[in-house]
């Protein structure tokens, strides 16, 4: 992508604004304190997500049932399930197994838990969602992931154990930030914070384009809609929303 030497300018400005920060993460103090530190600020960055986007989320998981299995059961893998704010819209009755590659998120993971007792929890899964080892090959119905892929090490490779764990016919749900469009503000933004927002924001990345690897992962059904997202900051605005079947 080619930047400007605006964009160059504002974006080193930015990064010495953040020098102390980058001197912290040189000196390796940075990565444990954001692993700690961040579970409390997606607590509440959850919650006015959340509301911001509640017609959005409603909407996506409407048909979540459709994918039940033959006995009528939904058996839901969430990867990155974070604090669990998608548990208020998921059925009753649900079988759902979640984990995510940061343990410190288990305190509001449960709570969240406690919260939506329509929810039964099968199992916790002690791993990074690039290597679900433990989940058997077509053994869910759904899988779903809301701003996970701008931040996990190889979006293909999640792809890949996520298409080897749904069984046939399952359903992949997302809803993902990600790159703006070209010439846009979105983009121009994006540019010049994306190397401060990674290390603030435990590997958050603004410049991908998740859907190309979507299209890419051998689904038989691609749903997909980029939408602006109703958010105030222009970062992460644009989004991608839908769902793939197998
Ligand atoms: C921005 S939070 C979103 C949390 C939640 N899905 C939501 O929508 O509120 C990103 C989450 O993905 C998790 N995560 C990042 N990389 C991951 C990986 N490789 N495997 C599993 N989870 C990962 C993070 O720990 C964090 O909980
Ligand atoms: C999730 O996995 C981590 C290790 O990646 C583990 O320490 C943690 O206990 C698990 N949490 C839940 C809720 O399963
Ligand atoms: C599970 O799926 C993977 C990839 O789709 C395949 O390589 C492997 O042989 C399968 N394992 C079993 C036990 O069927």
């Amino acid at each position: 992508m080619e930047s400007s030497w605006l964009v160059i300018l504002l974006r080193t400005g930015v990064q010495l604004l953040a020098l102390p920060i980058y001197l912290l993460w040189y000196l390796g103090l940075w990565g444990p304190f954001c692993k700690k530190a961040f579970p409390h600020v997606m607590a509440q960055v959850a919650v006015s997500y959340n509301k911001k986007m509640f017609s959005k989320k409603k909407e996506l998981f409407s048909n979540l049932k459709d994918f039940a299995g033959p006995s009528g059961e939904l058996t839901l893998l969430e990867i990155g399930a974070g604090t669990g704010a998608n548990f208020e819209f998921y059925p009753a009755g649900c079988r759902l197994i979640c984990n995510d590659s940061n343990d410190n998120f288990n305190k509001f993971l449960y709570k969240s838990l406690s919260q939506n007792p329509h929810l039964q929890l099968e199992r916790c899964v002690i791993a990074p969602a690039e290597d679900l080892q433990q989940i058997p090959n077509a053994s869910v119905d759904v899988v779903v992931c809301t701003l996970v892929l701008c931040s996990v090490k190889s979006i293909e490779r999640v792809l890949s154990e996520v298409c080897r764990v749904l069984r046939p016919g399952g359903a992949f749900y997302f809803l993902e930030h990600v790159v703006g469009p070209p010439s846009s503000w979105n983009l121009f933004w994006q540019q010049i914070y994306d190397p401060v927002w990674q290390i603030l924001f435990d590997d958050c990345h603004l410049l991908r384009e998740t859907w190309r690897d979507l299209e890419k992962a051998g689904f038989s059904e691609l749903k997909l809609r980029h939408i602006c997202a109703p958010l105030n900051w222009h970062p992460t605005k644009p989004h991608i929303i839908g769902y793939a079947v197998k």
